[in-house]
């Protein structure tokens, strides 16, 4: 049985941890902030809006007459690479350090924000040059290396929407995403280095390329990374971003958008297989990101060294690699690679080199850390660090308080953020120098969010009460619409309670209000911080050969807070031979990528299903979860679930 505390003990987790008196002396939000946004919501968001450098000042704040589609500083416009970059080299900072890039085979680069602007303006130039103009989508595909940042934030220099697709995706994955946003150009690289090997991608663009739906990309820019041999190339399409960007003018004259101009599309996995693309717009967005960026990492730009471990590809590395730390001003780190490449000490070898005071990881992480020994990360000099913060998937005490002890050094706070791609930036979190931190909990809103937690019927509930997130007034960097699909937007968002923002999570209020995740409701697994839709991997598995049906679960799971476990009905012939369930297994990972790699297969006669035919997935998880069965009258046939439970013991 797994060790994970129970709902119960987690809400009399007793142990508190106050900021520290220096911190909070010099924080850069103090509780006044929570005053001032509780008068005067509106009023705080114009204020926070004024940290960007505008084309045209906004006068007007929110624009809520269509609800749920919201309009911020609406009247207003900006460049967001114009904040991003130029306005620090135009105020002097040019030869600060934006970037500290580190490769996984070791290769560094020092990227000042002057560089930053060079680079970004020749890549604009270079992208104006392939034809894309405002409002044209681009996919990008790459490692985590910084022509990644310069291609994005190239794109937002001329109001081109990026699509910026994970790097461990297959080609299937892209292919749907490059058709629903109808990119133009696909901007890629020969490969990406992981676990001390070359990893190519630009096969998977190419076959990706070959699916119908994605006839009207004009061209695929390559950066040259691994030098991998023999690259595929086909002309006239093909482009090596070297020979087309580093002849380009180093200047570039930004030109200033609409407030809600596209920004980006970044896709999330929905319960009907169809991953959904998450529209976020210009100048409410920044400034979220922005201001969260200040407050809740408390960010000092002249004397920070941030680290942000996520990938590009996901939401938290478009808000806390890219545009909220560059907005501040900040120098941070870029690292291409694993925690454990070459040793399992990498991660805490950067902070020392680098000096990074500021580290934002998730508790995927953390976990595996724990397990590879407390001695690794004594090694090294973490004394630098003091802020952590974690997001991605709640994060159990025990880990939060290895994390404080064993890398803060009992010094730093800790922050838990609760947040999604559809929020954009952080919405749920203790601030570094004001709350008394709670292990386990993201405890309230940051000032100007509006949260809480109902019940089936919407009401609010008390202090010691359970039921579902909700968000109940709009926020300045929330989703705009589910790209080309504004009544899916409506129906999956705002249409369980009424008025309200359904997040999808279930959650509790403790005695003393504070807010504790509970994971997600719906039929959307987590697996270590990445959202996977059930039905996505059904869908692989029931392409498989052999597999007559496929019913999916997430598990509860100590490391990944769920695990993927799937129940299959083998087609007639089929026996189960030894290795078919590997064989399943690694299918998935092929069609999926690994990360939707199920942890168990088990083969099954029948699954339980309800008159309507719908598969009683409840029923699975508490079989996969090793729990006693819960309802099950409204099965066809109730003897079924007899026949899954006498497979289970050894059955894994
Ligand atoms: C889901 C959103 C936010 C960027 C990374 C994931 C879960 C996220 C926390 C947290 C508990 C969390 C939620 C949420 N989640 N942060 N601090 N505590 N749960 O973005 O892929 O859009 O997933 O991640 O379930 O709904 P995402």
């Amino acid at each position: 049985m797994n060790e994970s505390p129970s709902l119960a003990n987690l809400l009399k987790e007793e142990r508190r941890f106050t900021p520290p008196a220096e911190l909070a002396a010099r924080a850069n939000v103090t509780a006044t902030a929570y005053e001032q946004a509780e008068n005067d919501r509106l009023g705080f968001w114009a204020t926070q809006a004024r940290r960007l450098t505008w084309g045209t000042e906004p006068t007007e704040t929110l624009d809520w007459s269509n609800p749920p589609f919201a309009k911020w500083f609406a009247d207003g416009k900006l460049n967001v690479a114009y904040n991003c970059v130029d306005r620090h080299v135009e105020a002097g900072l040019g030869d600060r350090v934006a970037i500290h890039f580190e490769g996984e085979p070791g290769d560094t680069r020092t990227i000042t924000y002057a560089d930053l602007q060079r680079e970004v303006s020749q890549a604009a130039n270079a992208l104006t040059e392939l034809g894309v103009t405002a409002g044209d989508r681009v996919a990008i595909y790459l490692p985590m290396i910084p022509e990644t940042i310069v291609a994005m934030l190239a794109c937002a220099r001329i109001g081109a929407p990026h699509s910026v697709v994970f790097g461990g995706f297959s080609a299937d994955a892209l292919a749907t995403r490059i058709e629903d946003a109808d990119a133009r150009v696909v901007i890629t690289a020969d490969g990406g280095f992981r676990k001390g090997n070359p990893s190519a991608l630009k096969p998977a663009v190419d076959e990706a390329l070959t699916r119908p739906g994605t006839e009207r990309v004009r061209h695929v820019l390559v950066v040259r990374r691994t030098g991998q041999p023999d690259v595929e190339w086909h002309e006239e399409r093909d482009l090596w971003w070297h020979e087309v960007v580093d002849r380009q003018p180093e200047q570039h004259t930004p030109q200033d958008f609409d407030a809600e101009h596209p920004l980006f599309i970044l896709y999330t996995s929905g319960t009907t297989g169809k991953p959904k693309g998450i529209l976020h717009t210009t100048a409410g967005y920044l400034t979220q990101v922005a201001y969260t960026h200040h407050a809740v990492f408390d960010l000092k730009p002249e004397s920070d060294v941030f680290w942000c471990t996520a990938d590009v590809g996901w939401v938290t590395g478009h808000s806390y690699i890219v545009y909220g730390p560059l907005a501040n001003g900040a120098t941070e780190v870029l690292y291409e690679g694993t925690p454990d490449s070459p040793h399992k000490g990498r991660w805490w070898e950067i902070v020392e080199k680098y000096g990074v005071t500021l580290l934002y990881t998730a508790p995927t992480a953390i976990r595996a850390c724990m397990k590879w020994g407390d001695e690794i990360p004594a090694k090294f000099d973490l004394t630098s660090l003091r802020i952590l913060g974690s997001v991605g998937e709640p994060i159990n005490p025990e880990a939060w308080v290895w994390y404080r002890h064993h890398i803060g050094g009992d010094r730093t706070p800790v922050v838990d953020t609760w947040w999604q791609t559809e929020t954009g930036g952080i919405m749920i979190s203790p601030l570094p120098g004001v709350t008394n931190a709670k292990p386990g909990s993201a405890q309230v809103p940051l000032p100007g969010i509006s949260a809480t937690v109902v019940d089936d019927e919407g009401q609010a509930v008390p202090d010691g009460g359970g039921g579902y997130l909700v968000l109940t007034d709009p926020w300045p960097a929330m989703l705009r619409t589910i790209w080309g699909d504004d009544e899916r937007f409506r129906s999956t968002y705002w249409s369980r309670f009424e008025g309200s923002y359904f997040a999808g999570d279930g959650a509790k209020k403790d005695e003393d209000g504070d807010v504790w995740l509970l994971g997600r409701v719906d039929d959307v697994m987590l697996v270590s911080g990445h959202n996977i839709s059930t039905t996505e991997v059904e869908s692989a598995l029931v392409a498989h050969p052999k597999v007559a049906e496929a019913a999916v679960v997430g598990a509860t799971d100590p490391e990944t807070t769920q695990a993927i476990c799937a129940f299959v009905i083998l087609r007639g012939a089929v026996t189960e031979a030894e290795g078919l369930t590997e064989e399943l297994r690694t299918h998935v990972a092929k069609q999926l990528g690994p990360i939707a790699k199920p942890k168990r297969i088990l083969p099954v006669a029948e699954l339980p299903k309800t008159r309507s035919g719908k598969i009683m997935r409840r029923l699975l998880r508490d079989v996969a979860e090793n729990r006693a069965l819960g309802d099950v009258s409204t099965l066809t046939d109730t003897s079924v679930m007899d026949l899954i439970q006498a497979k289970l013991p050894g059955a894994d």
